[in-house]
């Protein structure tokens, strides 16, 4: 039997998907396929914004006429969209033919909820409030080598006003430092190359034993092989100087960090409880580039939260240049039913925020250009990850998060591989190996 996975939003996301995957493994959903070949079709959704469910509704619905034709078929929707307050039973009455709703704390019972579809005619809606526990028990099919991904926290409790995560993924659950190390090391065993440690606030990670995160990345590091690591996401409102130190004492600590900034304004960050100003955030990467100086800064932007002017906009647009990011996740906002700043007064028209995202687009692309051509004629050190048949061309990352394009008589995927970039186009560069 076949089965087919449909992701939706972030590496969460993504990495929950390589557990669904193994769920259905072992319930004899043996060959991923395309959706018209599938025996059982799993949609993992996203509500970050709505746009996100706007994609999951129309593929949903897409899949009617299939399931008419196909009645053994099992049409499963889970994660954040159905964790929505409300948001199954709206989901049940627009699409009476899904077989299977279950929420985000629900995803080690998938397995007994397919057994129990499968004896059952009526859908089956699963859902819990929260849970207390870190650990669900699923060994992921990955399928991303040689990179892994590893939960290390889940929840949020930072309640930015925008967002909705905070309520969808529920409180803050740090897995035990135990629990993180054993699997980075088995998975370094296994030959893996790149870990990127998973988190919602990976700074706010607490273990039980008192053990944070600057130390659980230290104990990470300091682990024997060949492999480099990586963490997401960071808020500025936790950055450590012991954060700084650590990364600066392994260099197998990828130089690159995302820190998303959100808003330019110290008013409009006020308004998005984010617990920073501008100031703090410019100090904290001055102290970064102060100790690692090659050090490139990610972030996340939105652009048109409510009440935002065109000045504090531009103050957005100055803070992208000052902060020198290499790249950035840029985001029209989008109310989310539910939280603060939804049934906040002020909200900004679609004109006005197509027209700053779309300027904010071109600042943010014309500085990743800009960084990009200075790296022409220096040497970049990849970990090659795939061939990229558009291109005929072998692709990794460096440790910056810049994507190298090379050619290669050999396979070199899972290696470490030195280029002479030659050229460069956006984040991507262009070059040939050299020693
Ligand atoms: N509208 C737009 N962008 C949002 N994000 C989170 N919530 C919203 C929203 N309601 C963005 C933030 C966050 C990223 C993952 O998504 O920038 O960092
Ligand atoms: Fe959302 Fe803020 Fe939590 Fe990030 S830190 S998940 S933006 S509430």
């Amino acid at each position: 039997m076949n089965y087919h996975i449909e992701t939706y939003g972030c590496q969460m996301n993504l990495h929950e998907s390589e557990k669904i995957a193994a769920i259905l493994k072992e319930k004899g959903y043996e060959r991923e396929s395309g959706t018209e070949e599938a025996d059982i079709i799993v949609f993992n959704t996203c509500c970050i914004r709505e746009n996100a469910e706007n994609h999951a509704f129309g593929n949903i619905g897409r899949l009617k006429k299939l399931k008419r034709q196909k009645k053994h078929l099992i049409i499963a929707v889970g994660g954040c969209m159905v964790q929505e307050s409300g948001k199954a039973e709206y989901l049940k009455q627009k699409f009476p033919f899904l077989d299977i709703l279950f929420g985000t704390h629900n995803l080690s019972e998938l397995g007994e909820l397919i057994e129990r579809k499968r004896a059952q005619k009526k859908a089956i809606v699963s859902l819990k409030e929260d849970r207390e526990e870190t650990e669900d028990g699923v060994v992921p099919v990955r399928k991303s080598y040689p990179n892994a991904w590893v939960n290390i926290m889940y929840g949020c409790n930072n309640f930015c006003s925008y967002c909705i995560v905070p309520y969808v993924r529920g409180r803050e659950r740090s897995r035990s430092p135990q629990d993180v190390l054993a699997e980075v090391s088995s998975l370094i065993k296994e030959g893996y190359k790149e870990i990127t440690l998973l988190g919602q606030n990976v700074n706010s990670y607490r273990a039980e034993d008192g053990t944070r995160f600057p130390q659980l990345l230290d104990r990470a590091a300091s682990l024997e092989g060949d492999f480099r690591l990586r963490f997401m996401t960071s808020h500025p409102k936790d950055f450590s100087e012991e954060l700084v130190a650590i990364m600066k004492k392994h260099t197998r600590i990828c130089r690159q960090l995302h820190l998303p900034v959100q808003s330019g304004s110290d008013r409009v960050l006020g308004l998005m409880n984010r617990r920073y100003t501008r100031e703090k955030y410019l100090q904290e990467i001055a102290q970064l580039r102060r100790e690692i100086p090659d050090c490139e800064v990610t972030t996340d932007i939105i652009v048109g939260f409510p009440t935002e002017t065109e000045e504090e906009f531009k103050e957005t647009l100055s803070l992208v240049k000052e902060a020198d990011f290499l790249s950035a996740f840029t985001f029209v906002y989008s109310p989310r039913t539910g939280t603060k700043a939804a049934a906040m007064e002020g909200q900004i028209s679609e004109e006005v925020q197509k027209d700053r995202i779309m300027r904010l687009v071109e600042a943010v692309n014309a500085q990743t250009r800009e960084k990009s051509a200075r790296c022409v004629g220096t040497v970049v050190e990849v970990l090659c990850e795939d061939f990229d048949e558009k291109k005929q061309m072998y692709l990794g990352r460096d440790e910056h998060g810049r994507m190298g394009y090379f050619a290669s008589g050999e396979n070199p995927v899972g290696k470490f591989v030195r280029l002479k970039i030659t050229g460069a186009n956006g984040i991507s560069l262009f070059g040939e190996r050299t020693e």
